[in-house]
């Protein structure tokens, strides 16, 4: 029998993505090949998510079509992973017949074992079927891992199977503990667990063993890193200063960090660590005490604005991103002014704008959505336009500086290569000389774009030059 093909599409955050590669990893070491397409696929696996009203709307339409597919194929396998798997199990399993199995964020670790259930018993419940019903719709296998499984982030990583050769995302933590009232997190991905430094830093040396330079940390809160791990003296700041070691890692960034959480030790190891990424992603979620307190954030203004001021006298080239919800209950248009304010005065180089949506079960959905739809628009629209604004000086600022590109691969506009730098600004320039991907190349900005820059690749030994450069340094 022909190898079994799967198809994975992954929706929201960089953990899900990263949660996407093990499932892959997993499936091809039991045999599983990848297939060409969605309709030539055996297995069909949604990695979803629940952050928003907009993120599960884009699976259940996509859940409808394949409920057609299925009348067809009866032993097609369609799989509902991650958060949606998580929040409306129930609802999966007794309402959606067609979806044959619903595994949650904390059970990845053995998914090709329930993969395999369910394929099994498609296979048998169609062998059964009268060849006269195949077109009627019948239940599927109904296989559920859900709750506590086995986590992805206690398997030994296969770090061969990662879609770029010279960057990669390492898990350091699951879950939230925080009360934020609008999200939903905390009961999709449950409480926080944090990974050992031993096993962290081991995964980290393999993946560069393997050409990883660039490594990114994940975690919902990842500078509350290692909380749960009593005894361990496990913080984020340690965490860094263990991977920082090692020798062929030129890159290391994390991300995402709650306010609350930047210590001093954070800042210290910030400033003194040169291989780490210039920026910092610290979402404020409002820039009005009222709604940051009613959204249980656990700080003010004021409080957020003295950590950002210790981070940059301390380390004064980082750069600060965040996140924003409007027309969160209750909102006020002076409440949003005042976040227009303050995204001006922390000057943010990059900012996610997200409209409030009501997450049922969530303390703040008991509260009534009152901003209408067309001010959440406007509202995000300014916010939008007030970071735009930032971002396009920012971009001007850095025109005829030399900066250090690490190449990710060809940009859209034809013969042009783009990357990153250190402060993860997006850069493209012309080359056409696709084995510069995964290289660190030395690039002078030529023009300012609202989301990147546009330069010239200059030749390698120019990349001295921008060692000086204090804007953009060259950290490595
Ligand atoms: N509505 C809108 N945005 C939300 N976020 C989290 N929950 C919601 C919600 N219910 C945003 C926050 C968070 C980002 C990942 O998603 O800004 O930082
Ligand atoms: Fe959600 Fe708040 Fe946890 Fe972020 S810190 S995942 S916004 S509960």
């Amino acid at each position: 029998m022909s190898a079994r093909r799967y198809h994975l599409t992954s929706y929201g955050c960089q953990m899900n993505k990263l949660d996407s590669e093990l499932v892959e990893s997993r499936l091809r070491q039991r045999g599983y090949e990848a297939a060409a397409d969605e309709a030539s696929a055996d297995v069909v696996l949604l990695n979803t998510c629940s952050v928003r009203q907009h993120a599960e709307d884009r699976v259940w339409s996509k859940l409808g079509k394949l409920r057609l597919r299925k009348r067809q194929q009866p032993e097609l396998v369609v799989g509902v992973l991650g958060c949606m798997a998580q929040e409306h199990k129930r609802y999966l399993l007794s309402r959606m017949p067609h979806v044959d199995l619903v595994v949650g964020p904390s059970a990845f670790g053995d998914i090709d074992a329930t993969v395999e259930r369910a394929l099994e018993r498609n296979l048998h419940l169609a062998a059964e079927r009268e060849p006269a019903r195949t077109k009627h719709e019948v239940g599927g296998a109904g296989v559920l891992s859900v709750d506590q499984g086995v986590s992805g982030d206690t398997i030994r990583r296969d770090v061969r199977v990662r879609p770029h050769r010279s960057q990669a995302f390492v898990s350091v933590m699951r879950g939230c503990n925080m009360p934020c009232s609008y999200c939903i997190v905390p009961t999709t991905r449950g409480d926080e667990v944090s990974r050992p430094i031993a096993d962290i830093v081991d995964e980290a040396q393999r993946l560069c063993d393997d050409g990883v330079t660039e490594i990114t940390l994940l975690g919902q809160t990842v500078n509350a890193y290692g909380r749960d791990l009593t005894g361990q003296d496990a913080t984020l700041a340690r965490l860094l200063r263990a991977l920082h070691e090692i020798p062929s890692l030129r890159r290391l960034a994390f991300i995402t960090s709650h306010p609350n959480f930047l210590s001093p030790e954070l800042i210290a190891a910030l400033a003194e660590l040169p291989k780490l990424a210039r920026y910092l992603h610290l979402p404020a979620q409002s820039g009005s005490n009222a709604v940051l307190k009613a959204m249980r954030r656990g700080y003010t203004v004021e409080r957020y604005l003295a950590r950002v001021e210790q981070l940059l006298a301390r380390a004064p080239d980082y750069e600060l991103h965040s996140d924003f919800i409007v027309g969160y209950p209750g909102e006020t248009a002076a409440d949003f002014d005042a976040t227009v304010a303050f995204l001006q005065r922390v000057g943010f180089a990059q900012s996610y704008v997200f409209k409030y949506s009501p997450r049922p079960g969530t303390v703040a959905a008991e509260r009534s959505d009152d901003v209408p739809e067309a001010e959440k628009e406007r509202r995000n629209a300014v916010l939008l336009a007030a970071q735009e604004a930032l971002t396009v000086a920012r971009n001007r600022a850095l025109v005829g500086r030399t900066v250090e590109v690490l190449v990710e691969g060809e940009s859209k506009v034809a013969g042009r290569l783009s990357g990153r730098t250190v402060h993860h600004r997006l850069v493209h320039f012309a080359a056409s000389d696709t084995a510069l991907v995964g290289t660190y190349v030395p690039v002078r900005v030529t023009e300012a774009l609202a989301h990147s820059v546009v330069g010239e690749l200059l030749p390698a030994d120019a990349a001295e030059a921008s060692a000086h450069d204090p804007v953009e340094a060259r950290h490595a």
